[in-house]
């Protein structure tokens, strides 16, 4: 099977370098935003990684209705994603799309439990382990989105919530290679309000923990991204910190000049 980190990374990239040290990821989602005029968004990512390739991973996770013209437009320059999946490989579910279809289309990631579909579509953790695996069965990486709302955080509860989350959302077996976990805060989710510094440090600290707990020795390298407000003059400032491998980018996404500024933030060194 195609190791599912493969096409993230930049097609140059040496593969032995990378098993050791996995970049950054910076993820765009669009959420249900776009047509076909907007694919001018894409050649413009596509344009500016081929010139100047940033020390990062690139995905923009689409609507499905976009999956393949992207692919087409991003000729390789970076990675396509769908932002959500069914559990089942094929079927009597009108209106789903299997995971296997979205990597039919030219996906390479697929972003499940995303808190808008925990929220609006019931998604409990169980069903957010079965499109994990579902994922990771067609061979996309998943991004396991986990987050607590304000008020599990004014009551303390940030971290068990998260932890609670990944215990059930986080298949057994799943790799470095092959998931990232998205913690995203509710409320810092197309509001403007962001988590401190501390904040920040203390969840991902803490969910690298959980990670280890269930994974092992994979869970010590999977990249925990950050997202929520992600935006152009916070995202060095956010990629700079400890226990972040990147960020899963809304609103800011959806302009190539934003995305990419935000792209251009990621540490060198990393
Ligand atoms: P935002 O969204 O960057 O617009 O806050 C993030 C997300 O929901 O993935």
């Amino acid at each position: 099977m195609l190791d599912p980190a493969q096409g993230i990374h930049a097609p140059n990239s040496d593969p032995a370098a990378l098993a050791e040290h996995i970049r950054p990821l910076i993820a765009g989602n669009w959420k249900m935003h776009g047509m076909a005029p907007q694919l001018s968004e894409i050649e413009a990512v596509a344009a500016s990684v081929k010139a100047t390739p940033p020390p990062a991973d690139v995905l923009i996770c689409l609507p499905a209705t976009l999956i393949t013209r992207a692919v087409q437009t991003a000729a390789g320059r970076f990675a396509i994603g769908g932002e959500n999946c069914s559990a089942q490989i094929s079927g009597s579910f009108t209106g789903d799309l299997s995971a296997e279809m979205l990597k039919d289309a030219g996906a390479r990631a697929v972003i499940v439990g995303h808190s808008e579909r925990r929220q609006y579509h019931g998604e409990t953790d169980a069903i957010v382990a079965a499109k994990a695996k579902a994922a990771r069965r067609a061979g996309l990486l998943a991004i396991i989105c986990i987050g607590e709302t304000n008020a599990q955080r004014l009551a303390g509860k940030a971290l068990s919530v998260c932890a609670e989350q990944i215990a059930g959302s986080v298949p057994d077996g799943m790799t470095a290679s092959g998931t990232a976990i998205g913690y995203e805060p509710l409320w810092a989710i197309g509001s403007g309000h962001m988590p401190t510094p501390e904040q920040i440090i203390e969840m991902h600290t803490h969910i690298r923990q959980c990670l280890t707990h269930c994974l092992g020795a994979e869970g010590k390298k999977l990249r925990i991204l950050y997202g929520g407000s992600v935006k152009s003059s916070n995202a060095r400032a956010i990629l700079a910190l400890p226990e972040v491998g990147g960020v899963l980018v809304g609103g800011a996404s959806l302009k190539a000049a934003d995305f990419l500024a935000i792209c251009g933030a990621t540490p060198v060194s990393a």
